[in-house]
């Protein structure tokens, strides 16, 4: 059988609905069937991923972004929902991507003083992404050597704030320890109205239970097809252990199958030609 793969730019599912389907079905890793979500891409025909990415551009990747954002917007509304920590099991499975894409995104609205935190203290990756000049950042505040005022950088575009680490510290959890953490989050707390944090992964690190405790909740960043369900699992024991609460899973690099009869008759043309092409090609 002749299958084509279409990678999607970055997925996201409801949050409520997936967490309640790998709790309940396990079925967090699985395949994604077509027919569930066809309808949602069929404009999407190329993957990328831009930090920089002009979300106003009604691409798949903003719409789902969009999905995330109303979905958080829902729990601030019910639950006054502002701090959020983005985690995983693994390392690479896209926590930065989606916590720089989101905060990006919230804070194009102009009511919410959005704040991106980079406390993925041992691999910070955000300023790498960015690209923004950063001369101190959390790391400088927990060791003492600045203030937040001077780590919080604030864009001129919009209403995005970033407190960037600057450097890789292999005691990470150490410092998170420290009781100065906690005076950290009450002041972002009481400075924004939301606060999207960049965390390490929870199986290999203990940062992400020891900054959940003070934070609303955690948002599990799940790569498709590539974390066990086990693991999944055992991230939200330690969690739940933590008496940390799970917000919900994003699903990341999910990868959907068009059926043989999508391709047949014209409903991807011009992939089709290319395909065929490629084929061709191949033959001389
Ligand atoms: N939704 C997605 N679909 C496909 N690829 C993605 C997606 N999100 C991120 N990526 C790609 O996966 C790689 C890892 O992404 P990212 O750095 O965001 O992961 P991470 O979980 O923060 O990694 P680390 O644990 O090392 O900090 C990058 O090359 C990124 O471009
Ligand atoms: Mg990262």
């Amino acid at each position: 059988m002749r299958r084509m793969t279409m990678p999607v730019a970055q997925s996201t599912g409801r949050l409520d609905d997936l967490f309640t389907r790998i709790l309940t079905r396990n079925q967090a890793t699985d395949e994604v069937a077509p027919a569930d979500l066809w309808e949602k891409i069929r404009h999407v025909d190329k993957f990328y991923f831009d930090p920089e990415m002009e979300i106003a551009g009604g691409t798949q990747l903003a719409e789902k972004i969009r999905e995330l954002r109303t979905n958080i917007l829902t729990l601030k509304a019910s639950k006054g929902t502002k701090s959020i920590l983005l985690s995983s099991c693994h390392h690479g499975e896209g926590k930065s991507s989606a916590s720089i894409n989101l905060a990006k995104y919230m804070s194009k609205n102009e009511e919410y003083r959005t704040l991106l935190v980079d406390c993925d203290l041992r691999r910070p990756s955000v300023k790498k992404f960015l690209n923004w000049e950063v001369e101190c950042g959390l790391d400088d505040v927990l060791n003492g050597k600045a203030s937040l005022d001077e780590a919080i950088l604030y864009s001129e575009q919009d209403n995005l704030s970033v407190l960037f680490t600057r450097c890789g510290h292999l005691n990470g959890a150490e410092m998170l320890e420290r009781p100065m953490t906690s005076e950290i989050v009450r002041q972002l707390n009481e400075n924004f109205d939301f606060i999207i944090y960049d965390c390490s992964p929870v199986l290999s690190t203990t940062d992400p239970t020891i900054l959940g405790k003070l934070i609303d909740g955690v948002v599990m960043i799940v790569k498709t097809g590539v974390t066990q369900r086990e693991s999944v699992e055992h991230a939200i024991n330690l969690f739940g252990q933590a008496r940390v609460s799970i917000l919900g899973i994003v699903l990341t690099h999910l990868k959907f199958y068009l059926p043989r009869y999508l391709v047949r008759y014209n409903y991807y043309q011009d992939r089709y030609a290319y395909y065929g092409e490629e084929r061709r090609a191949a033959k001389r």
